[in-house]
């Protein structure tokens, strides 16, 4: 629903997923302290910004295209392809506040700083960046949602795809990855459906995960729990 709003003007968003776990180490604390407000790709909240105005990507990545990770956990995908790709700029939204510490961390450690990023939904992001501004998108291992009468609240479906899809100009790839048989049904239905063309090269192409990747803890935790990860790969029409 976004007919209803807060008092900062922020249209009604569910949000189903965690904020926080369990306590932060101290070293967590700094990183969220020292790191995180250098890090931040502008005026995203609507508290800040309540015209919604959108990001100064020149001021932020020059002329770098720009990429989006949505969800990006415990970061290490994310910082794989910053350290990978010097060329790109980075933006990685994930409203779990441990997670983000935990990229922080990998940050340091990498030195990279073709990063930015938003601890939070990614939908209030979309709202900020401009039109077409988007090259590539990751959708890795989206909350699952098993349960049928949940199915709305995963990211697949039209409030959060139509948004990404002005983002995303004709040609601009959107890989989706995840290890749940339902979710890969509801993505190769609602993901055409907002404009995107899925890019399998055989019917075992899902099998067969990017030459770039590196698994994401969830894709571990998957594989240790004996579920197969579907690799997919859209491109914007
Ligand atoms: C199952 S986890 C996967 C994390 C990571 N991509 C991986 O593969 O290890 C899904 C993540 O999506 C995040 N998430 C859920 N809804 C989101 C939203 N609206 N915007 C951004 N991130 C979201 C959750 O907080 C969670 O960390």
């Amino acid at each position: 629903m976004t007919d209803r709003t807060s008092p900062s003007g922020a249209p009604w968003r569910n949000f189903y997923g965690r904020r926080k776990g369990k306590g932060l180490r101290d070293s967590q604390k700094t990183y969220l302290d020292e790191d995180l407000a250098k890090l931040s790709p502008g005026a995203v909240d609507w508290d800040v910004n309540p015209d919604r105005r959108p990001l100064d990507l020149k001021a932020l990545f020059g002329d770098r295209p720009l990429w989006l990770e949505i969800g990006f956990g415990g970061g290490e995908h994310l910082v794989h392809q910053a350290a990978s790709n010097p060329d790109v700029g980075i933006i990685g939204a994930e409203p779990y506040v441990n997670g983000v510490a935990m990229l922080l961390g990998k940050i340091r450690r990498a030195g990279v700083e073709n990063l930015a990023i938003h601890p939070g939904d990614a939908r209030d992001l979309f709202d900020v960046l401009p039109e077409g501004s988007v090259q590539r998108a990751f959708l890795l291992y989206p909350d699952p949602w098993p349960k049928a009468r949940h199915h709305r609240r995963r990211f697949v479906t039209p409030e959060h795809l139509e948004p990404l899809a002005r983002l995303m100009p004709r040609g601009a790839i959107l890989r989706v990855a995840t290890d749940i048989e339902d979710y890969v049904r509801q993505t190769l239905l609602e993901v055409p459906r907002a404009g995107f063309e899925w890019l399998a090269e055989g019917p075992e192409d899902w099998r067969q995960p990017w030459a770039d990747w590196i698994p994401t803890r969830y894709e571990q935790k998957a594989l240790r729990e004996g579920r197969t990860p579907h690799y997919l790969t859209f491109r914007r029409t």
